[in-house]
């Protein structure tokens, strides 16, 4: 990969991305990420998806290079990575400033979510749209990384777009989908500090995503059994109320 060569490896065994990248490795069409430090010490992440030529090459580059342009955009801001850049346009990759971070759903408990976490995260997502952008995969709790400072950062820009490219109904859907997201993981992760008003905002307004075949799937299933249960409740009523009227029709003979 360009711009690698002078950059030494670290063991992702050693890192918090190991996890990741592991389960990554057994889907092809997800990125591998791997973490590289240079002479200085300085530490990059590499995310490189797999295919570079023909049909599926062209989308992977397309991927990069949508990615790499919605984190230039943004790059300034103090909760997303910076220094970011391209081995080659011709290569399905990106590179950026390593954060130290541990993503959300790997902070297990409760009590391990900093204080004030969440309405920072709610603020820097604000800031986020001012600047433009909408992340639209901010319900993933990979996204978040808790960093050493315990301060929000988010990641993964692949489905991030520009505000300004949207149709004015689209984009409130979008703004409203960002701040979902967020107090989607707000309300799993640290719901006591969730205010009141916020919590009933997310009840009136979350509809959970079921736009993936697994979702999908899982959504018609449990549709499914629950029309069962209605239908033996039904049967249950049935074989009742025939019990009973056998019973008056006995007791009246
Ligand atoms: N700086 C970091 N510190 C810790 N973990 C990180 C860092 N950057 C990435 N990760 C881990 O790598 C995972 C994958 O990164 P990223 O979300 O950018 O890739 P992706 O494959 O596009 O994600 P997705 O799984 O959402 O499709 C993250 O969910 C996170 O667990
Ligand atoms: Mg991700």
């Amino acid at each position: 990969m360009d711009g690698q060569s002078n950059c030494t490896t670290i063991s992702p065994a050693s890192w918090e991305l190991s996890a990741a990248s592991e389960s990554a490795e057994q889907k092809w069409y997800k990125p591998i990420l791997s973490v590289h430090s240079d002479a200085f010490g300085n530490k990059h992440v590499y995310k490189a998806f797999r295919f570079s030529r023909g049909l599926l090459g062209r989308y992977f580059l397309f991927l990069a290079s949508h990615e790499f342009n919605m984190l230039k955009r943004v790059e300034h801001l103090d909760f997303t990575p910076d220094q970011i850049s391209r081995g080659s346009d011709n290569l399905p990759t990106i590179k950026y400033r390593l954060i130290e971070g541990t993503p959300i759903k790997g902070i297990a408990g409760k009590n391990r979510i900093p204080e004030g976490f969440f309405s920072a995260l709610f603020n820097d997502v604000r800031v986020l749209h001012q600047n433009g952008v909408v992340h639209m995969d901010l319900g993933n709790s990979g996204n978040i990384l808790v960093s050493q400072e315990g301060r929000p950062i988010i990641i993964d820009f692949g489905s991030a777009v520009p505000l300004n490219r949207l149709p004015s109904g689209v984009r409130s859907w979008a703004l409203k989908k960002d701040l979902l997201g967020v107090l989607k993981l707000w309300q799993r992760f640290d719901s006591e500090s969730l205010p009141p008003s916020l919590l009933r905002y997310f009840h009136r307004n979350y509809r959970k995503n079921i736009y993936t075949p697994k979702r999908f799937f899982k959504a018609v299933r449990k549709q499914l059994n629950k029309n069962e249960a209605r239908l033996d409740g039904s049967g249950l009523t049935t074989v009742i109320s025939l019990f009973i009227g056998l019973l008056v029709l006995v007791s009246l003979a």
